[in-house]
């Protein structure tokens, strides 16, 4: 039988989810906290008066749109925040998130335990680059890929912010699947795989993902990248109708010839008013 593990990111110093309820959520981002939308607290929040620098207010038609509105001076171009080792710039985006994604925090901790010097980790879909930063930070050689040459770039300037410039990390802005299609002609291998896809998306030069339809192709690829040294490979989905339980008979599958072992289950933040847990996406890990 499948367990589910419920993996929670706790408060760290310049993150947290300070309360939680009636449909949204407060949390603080370096010196700055903010309001969005969160349908999944359903429950009553611990206080009543939030203070916020800003709050994000969706668009009616529920798709993910709408916009922030700040209510004090923050600045546009972000601010710097800290996590362990890595040093990173948030910002309010008009997608609702602060340009990165805290709750993947217990993720790279795990990772990073299972990282030496020199290891080589893919990191697919890698956005601003926090992820590759806190693997490159314990000596790791990452190869960093995103579709959106922007995000690339965010990521480089993450790594000089770090003082990371000089760590040995390849930044692609490609199509995700294109390339770990071309990595596994080229017979390259990995010790370590991240996976952080979204439901939809469009590589550089319009190649459409889609998760459902796509992510057992890539799944196959990355299986392809992997070999008897390998040590671990996370996916982690968001914002999708989908079980953890699903995506971990996926890796099952696919990496049954590797032994090792699959864990499933949800990733969640903790609220500090209360300790209680807000989900925020589902994953599944190989390990060995
Ligand atoms: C939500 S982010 C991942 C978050 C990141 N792993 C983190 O923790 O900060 C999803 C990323 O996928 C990228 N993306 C979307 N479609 C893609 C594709 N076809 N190939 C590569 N990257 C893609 C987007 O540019 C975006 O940066």
């Amino acid at each position: 039988m499948t367990i589910l593990h419920t993996l929670v990111t706790e408060p760290w110093p310049d993150y947290g989810l300070v309360d939680s309820g009636h449909g949204r959520k407060l949390e603080r981002y370096g010196r700055f906290r903010f309001i969005r939308p969160e349908p999944q607290a359903m429950w009553t929040p611990a206080q009543s008066n939030w203070e916020a620098d800003g709050d994000f207010i969706a668009a009616s038609d529920e798709e993910g749109g709408g916009k922030w509105h700040l209510s004090r001076e923050v600045p546009r171009g972000g601010w710097h925040m800290k996590w362990e080792e890595v040093r990173f710039t948030a910002q309010n985006t008009p997608f609702r998130h602060l340009a990165f994604f805290p709750d993947m925090a217990a993720q790279w901790s795990w990772m990073r335990d299972r990282t030496g010097e020199g290891d080589e980790v893919l990191n697919l879909f890698g956005y601003t680059g926090v992820g590759t930063l806190a693997l490159a930070a314990k000596g790791a050689r990452l190869t960093h890929v995103d579709a959106s040459k922007k995000s690339v770039e965010q990521g480089k300037a993450n790594a000089f912010l770090s003082d990371m410039a000089d760590r040995p990390i390849r930044w692609m802005v490609d199509d995700a699947v294109k390339f770990a299609a071309r990595e596994r002609r080229r017979e390259r291998r990995y010790h370590g795989i991240l996976l952080d896809p979204p439901k939809f998306g469009r590589g550089p030069d319009g190649e459409v993902w889609r998760l459902e339809e796509h992510l057992p192709g890539l799944i196959q690829h990355c299986r392809a990248l992997l070999d008897e040294n390998s040590k671990f490979l996370v996916l982690t989905v968001y914002a999708v109708r989908m079980s953890a339980l699903a995506i971990g008979e996926l890796l099952n599958q696919a990496l049954a010839d590797l032994g090792g072992t699959v864990e499933v289950g949800e990733m969640a933040v903790r609220e500090e008013a209360r300790g209680l847990l807000l989900p925020t996406a589902i994953f599944a890990r190989w390990s060995r």
